[in-house]
This record gives structure tokens, sequence and C-alpha cells, in this order.
């Protein structure tokens, strides 16, 4: 069997960049941030291309991105930007390629506190109020990934990936 695809969904500071390094070590496999991807190809940031040409023009590049990604890294680890997986057309791609996904599943609060502190601009988070909207109106599409990991406040990053690699590798062997 070959080496399925794992591409990781949760929210904005749920970790996923950080987690799917790990796991891509653990497992042996490429590690792909789709953010620095369309930041390669467009040339400016997710943040940048929000701000100037507004978030419909922004997923239509992450959609085209996501789409070259998938079909040119077979076996690799991708870290999707937190919007990614709430778009029917990219879940569609994913699945046509047989990759599982994991959802990173962090408490508001956690995400927040990270947001918060973060360098990183985030256009779609612009207050607490704003956040923990786009956050509550995710969470169903969020439950839609094949797994689930609950992240507690404190918990390290190689816990988190330990936990990960143990349930992807168990749901390979479940392939037929
Ligand atoms: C977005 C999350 C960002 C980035 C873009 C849109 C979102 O990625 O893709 O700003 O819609 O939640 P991170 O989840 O890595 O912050």
């Amino acid at each position: 069997m070959t080496d399925q695809q794992l591409i990781i969904v949760g929210f904005m500071g749920s970790g996923k960049t950080t987690v799917a390094r790990e796991v891509a070590r653990r497992l042996n496999r490429a590690v792909i941030d789709l953010d620095d991807f369309i930041t390669m190809s467009a040339g400016r940031s997710p943040a940048e291309i929000i701000q100037q040409d507004g978030e419909p023009s922004f997923r239509e590049i992450e959609t085209r991105v996501l789409d070259e990604v998938l079909r040119q890294n077979p076996a690799a680890i991708i870290a999707a930007g937190g919007g990614a997986w709430t778009i029917a057309e990219n879940r569609r791609l994913i699945s046509k390629v047989g990759a599982r996904t994991v959802w990173l599943d962090a408490p508001f609060e956690l995400c927040w506190k990270r947001i918060e502190s973060n360098e990183e601009t985030r256009p779609l988070a612009p207050s607490m109020e704003a956040a923990e909207q786009l956050y509550q109106n995710r969470c169903p599409v969020y439950e839609l990934a094949d797994l689930r990991i609950t992240i507690a406040e404190g918990e390290s990053v190689e816990e988190v990936a330990a936990k990960i690699v143990s349930l992807f590798t168990q749901s390979q062997n479940r392939e037929p």
C-alpha cells in the first residue's frame, strides 16, 4: 500500500504547522505548509492577499495551490490553513486523492491566546468576538475530518504528534 497523505486541519492557533513538522519527522515524511506554498506561488502571504484582494480571491488561490500540492506530493504531511477544510471544493480534492485528514480540536481560549500573542497578522480574527464566532461556525465542518485529536492546554507538540501518528497508522492499517 502506498503512503497516504495526511492533512492537518483546525482553527488558527490550534498548532497545525508545528504539529505537522513533528508528525512528519516521526514518520520520515515530507512536510508541507499550505500557506507557505501560497506565499511562494502568489508572492504574497495569505494575510496580504486577504487584506488587499479580499477573502474570495484568497480562497481561489488556496484551492489552486492545494490541488497542486496534493497532486505533486503523494506521501506528504500537509498543514492546511484554518479555512481550507471549510471549503467544499477543497474537501472534494482531498477526498479524490484519498488523503486522510485530522482535526486538531483545540479549545477556543487556547487558540485565541496563541493568535493574540503571535506576531502574524490574521485578518479573519480581528477581535476575540469575531474569532470566536468563526470558530463556532467552523467546528461542525472540522468535525467532518477523518480523525480528531483533542488538544489540552499544556500538552506538548511531541504528545500531540505521538497521538496522531498512532491514530493515523491504525487508520491506514484498516485500509483494504
Ligand atoms: C485562515 C487561516 C490562516 C491563513 C489565512 C486564512 C483562516 O492560516 O490560511 O489567513 O481562514 O482561518 P492559519 O490557520 O495557519 O493561521
